[in-house]
C-alpha cells in the first residue's frame, strides 16, 4: 500500500478529484489518501505559501502530491501555490505527454495523423526565478539562470525516461543561436548526457523552428527537452495539438518529492455545475500510477479511458454537440464500466507492475554546488550599466577619462547593440547604456581594480548593475554586443 497526499484544490478541483479517485477505487488500487489543506482558502486562513504546515509535514513525509487545480488569491501580494510547491521541493522536471484521443476531434486526428509526444520542460531556473529590477524609470531587467547541474538533472531524467519507455528519438529544443552561453549551456549539457544513451536517436532543433515543425509534422517528434520558458509555451501548443487543456497531464519530477496535476486551472466559470472534465486529471493520476510502477493498473484504466472516449462519451467541453453529454462523475462511472474493455487505437499494452521507490536520480549532497571546470578563471574586465541620455560619442568621452591606464572603452552597447566606436544613427537608444571595459593585453584583474573604476565611473554616471567579464582559459565567459 502506497501513502500519497491529495490535495483537492479549488474551483472544480473537488469535483473532478472525488471523480478520478471514484475510478482509482474502483480499480482497487493499493493507494491510502493522506487528504491535505492547500490552496485559496488556506491563504485565506492567513498561511502565506498556500499550505499549512501539516500538508508540508506530510507531502514531505509520503513524497507523492496528487493535485487538483489552485487560485491564488490576487492583489495580495502572495506567490502562486502552485509554483511554490514546484521550487520548494526541487520537481525540476516537468513532464507531459500528449496523445491522440480518438473520440476528441482535432485538426490532426482528422486527418488521421497520430500525435504521441512528451514534452520535459526544466521546471526551476530561467526566469522563473522571478529575479527582476527595474534598473531605471523606463528598463526592466529579468535575470535568467540556467546551470550545468539544473540542466543535467532534468536532461538526465529525460534521457533516462526516454529509455526506460522505449521511446526512438530524444530532441533538445533551444535559442543558443541567439543565447550562446545559456541556452548553449544546455544544448552542450544535452550532447555530454547523449553519449551514454547510443540506442536513441539525438538531435537538437530550434524552438521557433521547433513550434513549426510540431503544428505542420508533429508524428516526427517522440521526447523533446526544453529550458523552463520555452517548454512552458511549447507544452501549450502540444495540448493544443491533442484537444486543449482538458486533456493535458502534467508530473512535477523531483528527487524526493513528485507532483501530479492536469495542466488546466481551476475553472471558475463551470464550478459547482457537475460539468468538468476530469480527463486531464485522471490522466495526471495514470501517470502518476505508472511512476509507483503499477504498470497493469495504469494500462487497464487508461484502456477503459481510451475506449469511453472512442465511444463518443464526452463531458460538455467537447465532443460531439448532437449527443448529450456527460456530468464529471457520470463520466467517471462510464470509465469504470469499461474496466477491462481494449480500445481499437493505441491500447497500451499490459507489463508486469514493477513497484519502485522514487529516489533516482538523486545528486550526492551539496553536488551542485561542486564546479567541475578545470581552466583557469581570470577577470579580464567589466560591463557597467549606467543611465544617462547624453549621446553614445559622450558617454565615451566621460568614460575614456577614467580608464587609468589598466582598462580600455572597447564597446558601448544599447539594448545590446553596439553604438559606439561603431554604430548606426538609425538605431533608436533608451536611457541605459551597457560600457564594457577590458584590461589591457588582456591582463588578469582584481576585483580592487574594478572596484576603482566603479568609484571613477559613479563620478559621471549613476551605474545601475555591472557584471564581470570572465575568461575559463583562453574563452571568453561572456557575450558580444550585436555588431562588436
Ligand atoms: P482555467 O484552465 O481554469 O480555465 C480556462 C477555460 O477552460 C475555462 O473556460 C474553463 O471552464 C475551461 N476548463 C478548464 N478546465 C476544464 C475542465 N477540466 N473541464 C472543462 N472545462 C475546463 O484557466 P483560468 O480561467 O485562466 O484560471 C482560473 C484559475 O485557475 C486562476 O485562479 C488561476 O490562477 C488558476 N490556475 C491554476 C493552475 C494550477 O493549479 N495548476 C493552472 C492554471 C490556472
Amino acid at each position: 500500500m502506497y501513502r500519497i497526499a491529495v490535495a483537492k484544490g479549488d474551483g472544480i478541483g473537488p469535483e473532478i478529484m472525488d471523480a478520478v479517485l471514484k475510478i482509482f477505487d474502483a480499480a482497487k488500487i493499493p493507494l491510502q489518501y493522506d487528504i491535505v489543506d492547500m490552496g485559496k482558502w488556506v491563504f485565506d486562513k492567513g498561511y502565506s505559501n498556500g499550505m499549512t504546515p501539516e500538508a508540508q509535514e506530510t507531502i514531505e513525509s509520503v513524497g507523492i502530491l496528487f493535485k487538483g487545480p489552485m487560485e491564488t488569491p490576487k492583489g495580495k501580494g502572495v506567490k502562486s501555490v502552485n509554483v511554490t510547491a514546484r521550487k520548494t521541493w526541487n520537481t525540476y522536471a516537468n513532464k507531459r505527454t500528449f496523445q491522440t484521443l480518438h473520440g476528441v476531434d482535432t485538426v490532426f486526428s482528422k486527418a488521421g495523423i497520430p500525435i504521441d509526444i512528451t514534452i520535459v520542460r526544466e521546471n526551476i531556473e530561467d526566469t522563473y526565478g522571478g529575479i527582476e529590477h527595474m534598473l531605471t524609470h523606463d528598463v526592466a531587467l529579468c535575470r535568467r539562470f540556467i546551470t550545468r547541474p539544473g540542466s543535467y538533472q532534468v536532461i538526465k531524467y529525460a534521457f533516462e525516461m526516454a529509455k526506460k519507455n522505449g521511446a526512438k528519438r530524444i530532441t533538445c529544443g533551444h535559442k543558443s543561436n541567439i543565447m550562446k552561453l545559456t541556452d548553449g549551456l544546455f544544448l552542450e549539457v544535452f550532447y555530454e548526457v547523449a553519449k551514454d544513451y547510443p540506442e536513441l536517436r539525438v538531435d537538437d532543433v530550434i524552438v521557433d523552428d521547433l513550434c513549426m515543425k510540431l503544428v505542420t509534422k508533429p508524428d516526427l517528434f517522440d521526447v523533446v527537452v526544453l529550458t523552463n520558458l520555452q517548454g512552458d509555451i511549447v507544452s501549450d501548443l502540444c495540448a493544443g495539438l491533442v484537444g486543449g487543456l482538458g486533456f493535458a497531464p502534467s508530473a512535477n519530477i523531483g528527487d524526493h518529492i513528485s507532483i501530479f496535476e492536469a495542466v488546466h486551472g481551476t475553472a471558475p466559470d463551470i464550478t459547482g455545475k457537475n460539468m468538468a472534465n476530469p480527463t486531464a486529471l485522471l490522466l495526471s493520476g495514470i501517470g502518476m500510477i505508472r511512476h509507483l510502477g503499477m504498470m497493469e493498473t495504469s494500462a487497464m484504466i487508461e484502456n477503459a479511458l481510451l475506449y469511453t472516449l472512442e465511444s463518443g462519451v464526452h463531458t460538455g467541453d467537447f465532443g460531439d454537440k448532437n449527443t448529450p453529454s456527460l456530468g464529471t462523475i457520470e463520466f467517471a462511472d462510464a470509465v469504470i464500466a469499461n474496466f477491462g474493455k481494449e480500445p481499437a487505437h493505441n491500447p497500451k499494452p499490459k507489463i508486469a507492475d514493477k513497484y519502485v521507490t522514487p529516489t533516482l536520480f538523486k545528486l550526492e549532497q551539496n553536488a551542485m554546488m561542486e564546479s567541475f571546470g578545470e581552466e583557469e578563471e581570470s577577470i579580464v574586465g567589466v560591463d557597467f550599466f549606467i543611465e544617462s541620455n547624453l549621446q553614445p560619442n559622450e558617454v565615451a568621452d566621460k568614460s575614456i577619462e577614467h580608464t587609468l591606464d589598466l582598462f580600455k572603452l572597447v564597446t558601448i552597447s544599447n539594448r545590446g547593440t553596439q553604438v559606439w566606436p561603431k554604430g548606426s544613427v538609425f538605431t533608436n537608444l533608451v536611457s541605459q547604456y551597457a560600457c564594457r571595459f577590458e584590461s589591457i593585453g588582456d591582463a588578469p584583474l582584481t576585483q580592487i581594480d574594478i572596484l576603482e573604476l566603479t568609484k571613477r565611473m559613479m563620478k559621471d554616471f549613476k551605474i545601475c548593475s555591472y557584471e564581470l567579464l570572465n575568461k575559463w582559459g583562453d574563452k571568453k565567459a561572456y557575450s558580444l554586443a550585436q555588431g562588436q
